[in-house]
């Protein structure tokens, strides 16, 4: 098993380029099933995506990935689709099943492993379930797998979320962009990841307009032409290099390839806690030379503050003066980094669902252990704080989704090196 090891205490300064959404590129691979031939554009070459070409190739879809440019070539022209999600593929990477609407919509018929539960929650898909049957299909669940039909079709109509869901809003759209006649889906989620999946489907010739939380999509031709689309920046790799910033820069931290509109609300709190954050057009430049102040928040959908950023803006709260609270909503379990970063130094307590962090507190360096990505992230964070040396185990967590960490950092003056 790799590890990281970490020299702390070190000042960062220089240049962060910001590499194309795990989150997004994940739900529009999904939705390249439903094209014939697609070239997606600045995909970070990450764990996860991996896992979804070889779902996509297991398939019958036919991928070739060229590293270099950060490119993937989607070729779709089997007669003979096999329509099955293993276990095997889809327990390690829970987004598979988003492969459940493409596959029904197209082929009317999917056999799709449940997901299963991860560090962080149960993460159940009734709520995928709720929409697909409402669009008509009959669904079973035999032996672990997710066993849906639609012989004649989906067919459109009026779905109402009982609650905001990320995966089954997409799940959802990627069913209804080829159902017969119009669907309006109600209380969806609304992150930029889903935006860019609304785009590349409209590429592709759906008729979808988004407007509040409300997603109605139109009958449609599919279109047969080569669809061409390059992948949203990564708004959470950016929140993560940007509470780096707020933590360790020495004088400026510059990080671009970027759409500053897109993450107002991170920026807004890292302002209230006092970080020095100037917008450009695609980039934004960090600094840390005033006084920290701390802060209560509450994780929430798009836009507000996202549940991926809460772990990482904990390590900075516990740097900041005063008692801190964060809230968090949307996973029962994603606080398995307190217990590691307690072992740094770290003074947080938690009360129900609500993380108590009291500040400033040294933090020192320990051998930790990662647990899921975000939090194996926040480790990174708490160990370029540490003094002293901090080793972090099972990497491989950190490896489904941040793109050339070790080097990005090198490039600002961090001491990291895997072994
Ligand atoms: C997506 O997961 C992201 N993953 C997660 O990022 C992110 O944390 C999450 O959205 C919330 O923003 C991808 O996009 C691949 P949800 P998803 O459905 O779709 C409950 C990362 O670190 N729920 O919005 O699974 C669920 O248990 C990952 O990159 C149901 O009850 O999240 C959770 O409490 C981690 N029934 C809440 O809703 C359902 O059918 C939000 O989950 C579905 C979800």
């Amino acid at each position: 098993m790799q590890k990281l090891i970490i020299k702390g205490n070190r000042k960062l300064s220089g240049k962060i380029s910001i590499s194309g959404s795990k989150n997004a590129t994940l739900p529009i691979l999904a939705a390249s099933i439903l094209a014939n031939q697609v070239r997606l554009k600045n995909i970070p070459l990450v764990k996860d995506i991996f896992t979804m070409v070889e779902l996509l190739n297991f398939i019958g879809v036919k991928t070739k990935i060229i590293r270099k440019k950060n490119t993937i070539e989607i070729l779709n022209n089997k007669k003979n689709i096999n329509t099955l999600a293993p276990y095997k593929l889809v327990k390690t990477m829970r987004a598979g099943v988003l492969v459940l609407g493409s596959l029904l919509t197209k082929y009317g018929k999917a056999k799709v492993s449940l997901p299963g539960g991860c560090a962080i929650g149960t993460r159940p898909v009734d709520l995928h379930l709720f929409a697909l049957k409402k669009l008509g299909a009959k669904i079973k669940i035999k032996n672990g797998y997710i066993i849906a039909q639609a012989k004649k079709g989906l067919k459109g109509a009026i779905i109402h979320f009982p609650s905001i869901s990320v995966g089954a809003t997409e799940n959802a759209l990627l069913a209804a962009s080829k159902a017969e006649g119009n669907t309006i889906l109600k209380n969806c989620a609304i992150e930029p990841e889903i935006k860019d999946l609304i785009i590349f489907l409209k590429k592709l010739g759906s008729n979808i307009n988004l407007k509040g939380r409300t997603i109605t999509i139109k009958e449609s031709k599919m279109k047969s032409s080569k669809i061409i689309h390059e992948i949203i920046f990564d708004r959470i790799e950016l929140g993560t290099y940007m509470i780096a910033g707020a933590l360790l820069a020495k004088k400026n931290i510059v990080i671009d390839k970027i759409d500053p509109k897109i993450i107002e609300s991170e920026i807004n709190i890292l302002k209230k806690i006092g970080v020095q954050i100037t917008k450009r057009k695609s980039s934004v430049v960090i600094n840390n030379n005033k006084k920290l102040k701390n802060i209560s928040i509450t994780t929430k959908p798009y836009p507000g503050f996202p549940t991926d950023l809460q772990a990482q803006l904990m390590v900075l709260l516990t740097q900041v003066n005063g008692v801190s609270k964060i809230k968090e909503n949307i996973f029962e379990n994603r606080f398995m980094h307190v217990q590691e970063l307690k072992r740094m130094g770290a003074q947080i307590e938690i009360k129900n669902k609500t993380a108590i962090i009291r500040g400033p507190t040294k933090l020192n360096g320990a051998e930790v252990m990662a647990t899921d990505l975000r939090a194996s992230v926040s480790l990174v964070l708490a160990g370029l704080v540490a003094d002293n040396r901090t080793i972090i185990n099972r990497i491989y967590h950190l490896d489904r989704g941040y793109e050339l960490l070790e080097k990005k950092l090198k490039n600002c003056k961090a001491e990291i090196k895997r072994i």
